[in-house]
């Protein structure tokens, strides 16, 4: 199977099963959760969720549904929180953008108080949706992933790297201090997507170590990427606005090391993912080998 033979497969299912959680609305909140399912459902590349289930596949030594089907919800979670740190990202009192996935911005549609709301329930829906699938199964790699997820969203993961991120607007920010942000701000969630899935599918400690090594490399590659696209992408095709780390005089990969070396740093990087992926030799590990690859020249 080719990567995009593997999206066109996976990429329908994931989409159906994310409508349903957000198909509730109710009497007098029915604008929240319209406000959860106008972001959540506006297209993204799903790339967490769907690394998630190849990273599930990588341990378990194949490709199949059944296997895909017992970590979904972790999947599922990992997407809802990734659309809340959206949602929340674009606000005024952060970045300030009107456009994200190729349409309006949340607070520009619902306003601030409903976007903020509706990043608040997706980031809860999410918890829910994991301790659920543990009321169900509470496997012990099951509790792993679900930690691996808290622990990379929260104030020693993502948050942390927003936190910092935010303050780094009020001072030119060293090589050291951008290193911190784009790890946490980004890397977090895209390391926890190959780790949890490792962790949920059961895998040992030697290979959520390895998932934890490559997760690193391309998260970092990740990041450098957007922030090329930042300058060199197409507002059209990415979907968000490009232009506006430079209007906020924002120090990223491409300010610190140009643009030339920052396109060799997440070459190398994405490489560097790529071989450590290679512990794993088999349909799974192959996709996510591809995948990885391939998203060096991505544009969008
Ligand atoms: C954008 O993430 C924000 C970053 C953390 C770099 P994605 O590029 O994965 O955005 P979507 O999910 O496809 O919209
Ligand atoms: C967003 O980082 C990271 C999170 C939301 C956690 P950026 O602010 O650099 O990403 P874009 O360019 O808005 O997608
Ligand atoms: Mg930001
Ligand atoms: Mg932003």
């Amino acid at each position: 199977m080719r990567i995009e033979e593997y999206l066109e497969w996976q990429g329908p299912i994931l989409e159906e099963r994310l409508a349903r959680r957000v198909a509730h609305r109710g009497q007098y909140e029915a604008k929240v959760w319209e406000a959860m399912e106008y972001s959540l459902m506006a297209g993204g590349k799903r790339l967490r969720p769907l690394m998630l289930l190849l990273g599930a596949g990588a341990v378990s030594g194949c490709c199949a549904q059944e296997v895909f089907d017992r970590v979904y919800p972790f999947a599922e979670a990992l997407e809802m929180i990734h659309t809340y740190s959206l949602i929340h990202d674009d606000l005024p009192a952060m970045d300030d953008d009107d456009y994200r996935r190729g349409r309006l911005t949340n607070h520009k549609v619902f306003g601030e108080a409903i976007a903020i709301l509706a990043g608040d329930g997706l980031l809860n829906l999410a918890y829910e949706t994991m301790i659920e699938a543990l009321a169900q199964d509470p496997a012990p790699g099951k509790i792993l992933a679900a930690r691996t997820i808290a622990h990379a969203a929260g104030p020693k993961g993502m948050v942390a790297g927003q936190t910092a991120d935010m303050l780094a607007e009020q001072q030119k920010a060293t090589a050291a201090h951008l290193d911190f942000i784009e790890e946490n701000k980004t890397g977090q969630l895209i390391t926890a997507a190959l780790v949890a899935g490792a962790q949920a599918a059961g895998g040992s400690e030697k290979q959520i170590f390895v998932m934890k090594r490559a997760g690193r490399a391309f998260g970092k590659a990740f990041q450098i990427q957007d922030d090329i696209l930042e300058i060199e992408g197409d507002e059209q095709e990415l979907g968000k606005p490009v232009g506006s780390d430079a209007e906020k005089d924002k120090v990223t990969f491409v300010t610190i090391y140009g643009i030339q070396k920052a396109k060799e740093m997440a070459a190398g990087l994405s490489k560097e993912a790529a071989e450590a992926l290679r512990d794993f030799p088999n349909e799974a590990g192959d996709l996510l080998r591809e995948w990885i690859q391939a998203l060096i020249y991505r544009k969008k």
